[in-house]
């Protein structure tokens, strides 16, 4: 482990504060939900999900298999048909409505289920995932009723059943990303949440029946790829709205070529945070860390690739040191930690073996010293500076408490250089002036690029990548208009 002889090496101590979880009820085994009720899989298959901060057993979760699926399809198809498509849009954004303020309700228990359930610090949980899953319910059911609005001159329907497929880093609110717009502009839904992490989605299952949603009109049917594969090729399913990884991302699109389903894809990133020697270095720090290190690397538009301005990378690298010093690796329940468990023991070989590639290549790595439980699955933040342009761990995404630091001198160069990767998911960009930040807005192939801030998430604000990082906005008017076609 490399230390900084410049820095004194400071142990932070705190005392714990452990978030309660004597108010959370978890079932032992979680059925299907299909058509408003709870299902047994097919197959009569169960599996566990896991908490990764201590590796013990939550739940059994439902396998569900290509029957099952079919099952739902039938169900969202019979919801779309009977009732769903021909309620009138206020009546739909009623539910939609009691969705949202249902959800708040229960706030506090869903963001402890996400923590136990994903690993993620508590006070992402508690302050981004459920804070921004309820809003998103808010604003698309806001919409509900206005879709004239939302396409001045343009007749618009909805599509029919949605499939959609939900990674394991932000499980309640990629959910709500998919079913709110979904429900809003009128199509009923098939989800499928992460193998890992299923158990917030069921616990919105159990909302969407208290706020007494017709039924068939969402369906969850957890399970693994396989089951994800099923909702893809069904034929009965009219768009599928995927967020994963770049390879599975391939394989749905092939899947679906020469079909008429619609598809959006929201994948992978290796996103640029770019410094300029006029920033404002603490805040601009202070970003870097919530860019890549406040969610253990597990964003899709994480700030993992970063450019410092040649002059300022000495102070830059300086002071993120000493800020990583102070970063407490540990317990995600506990309020204090920054950096919680690694999701899954798959997803923490993946980011050792980057590691292990880094330095092969020649870079060198930095750890701060930290203690990290012996049960569980922890990386330490890791920086590693002395990184080629062509070097593995700067060019593919590695989905953990990475960074990479490179320099750069001109706005040419930064740009020539954030560009070149096959992804185009986020930017961030670090400078005093408003001209410089258009400037770079329009030349950096990114589909969000933040200025003076990194990682900030608002439900009316459209979100989507170019390239390799996928096609097709949610969030926004956009979001909506990915599930409606124009007649
Ligand atoms: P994954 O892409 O395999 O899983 C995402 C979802 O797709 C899960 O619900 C999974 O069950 C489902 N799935 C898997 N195979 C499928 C198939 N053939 N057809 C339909 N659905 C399928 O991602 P995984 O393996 O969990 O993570 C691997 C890498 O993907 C990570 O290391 C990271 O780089 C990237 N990733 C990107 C995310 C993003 O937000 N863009 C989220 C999670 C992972
Ligand atoms: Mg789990």
């Amino acid at each position: 482990m490399a230390t900084n002889k410049n820095i004194p090496e400071v142990e932070w101590e705190y005392a714990p504060s452990l978030e309660g979880t004597s108010h959370i009820q978890l079932k032992k085994k979680y059925d299907l939900f299909i058509g408003g009720k709870w299902v047994k899989p097919s197959s009569g298959k169960y599996f566990q999900s896991i908490n990764p901060a201590n590796e013990e057993v939550l739940a059994e979760v439902a396998y569900g298999s290509e029957k099952d699926v079919d099952i739902a399809v039938k169900a969202a198809r019979k919801a779309y048909n009977e009732v769903w498509s021909i309620m009138p849009a206020a009546e739909r954004a009623k539910y939609i409505y009691r969705i949202a303020r249902l959800m708040q309700e229960r706030a506090r228990e869903l963001a402890v289920i996400e923590t136990l359930d994903g690993g993620k610090t508590i006070r992402e949980a508690r302050d981004i995932d459920v804070p921004l899953a309820c809003n998103h319910f808010f604003y698309y059911a806001g919409w509900a009723d206005k879709l004239e609005y939302a396409f001045p001159n343009r007749k618009v329907e909805s599509l029919g059943v949605a499939g959609q497929i939900i990674p394991w880093n932000f499980p309640l609110l990629m959910a709500a990303w998919k079913i709110a717009p979904a429900l809003a502009a009128g199509n009923t839904v098939v989800l499928k949440p992460a193998e890992t992490t299923s158990l917030t989605a069921l616990k919105l299952a159990e909302i969407i029946e208290a706020a007494g949603l017709p039924a068939g009109v969402v369906n969850i049917v957890t399970g693994y790829g396989d089951t994800g594969a099923a909702i893809v090729n069904h034929s009965d399913v009219n768009k599928i709205a995927f967020t994963g990884s770049t390879n599975v991302g391939k394989i749905i699109q092939k899947a679906l070529a020469g079909t008429s389903k619609k598809l959006t894809l929201e994948l992978g990133g290796k996103s640029a945070n770019i410094i300029f020697d006029d920033a404002p270095i603490d805040q601009a720090v202070e970003g870097i860390v919530n860019g890549i290190f406040f969610n253990q690397g597990h964003v899709c538009c994480a700030g993992s690739r970063l450019f410092v301005q040649e002059n300022v990378a000495e102070k830059v690298i300086a002071k993120l040191k000493e800020r990583l010093k102070t970063l407490y690796v540990g317990n995600p329940l506990d309020k204090n930690t920054d950096i919680g468990a690694i999701n899954s023991k798959e997803q923490l070989a993946t980011i050792t073996k980057y590691l292990e590639i880094g330095k092969q290549e020649g870079a060198e790595m930095y750890q701060p010293a930290c203690t990290i439980p012996a049960k569980g699955f922890y990386c330490p933040p890791t920086l590693f500076t002395n990184v080629a342009q062509s070097n593995r761990i700067a060019q593919e995404e590695i989905f953990g408490p990475v960074l990479t630091i490179q320099t750069f001198r001109t706005i040419d160069e930064v740009i020539q250089k954030a560009n070149n990767s096959p992804y185009g998911l986020a930017a961030g960009v670090w400078t005093e002036k408003g001209a410089r930040i258009f400037n770079m807005a329009n030349q950096l192939n990114a589909g969000v690029i933040w200025a003076n801030t990194y990682n900030k998430f608002d439900p009316t604000s459209p979100f989507g990548g170019y390239k390799e990082s996928g096609f097709g906005r949610e969030g926004g008017v956009h979001g909506l208009a990915a599930y409606v076609k124009f007649v």
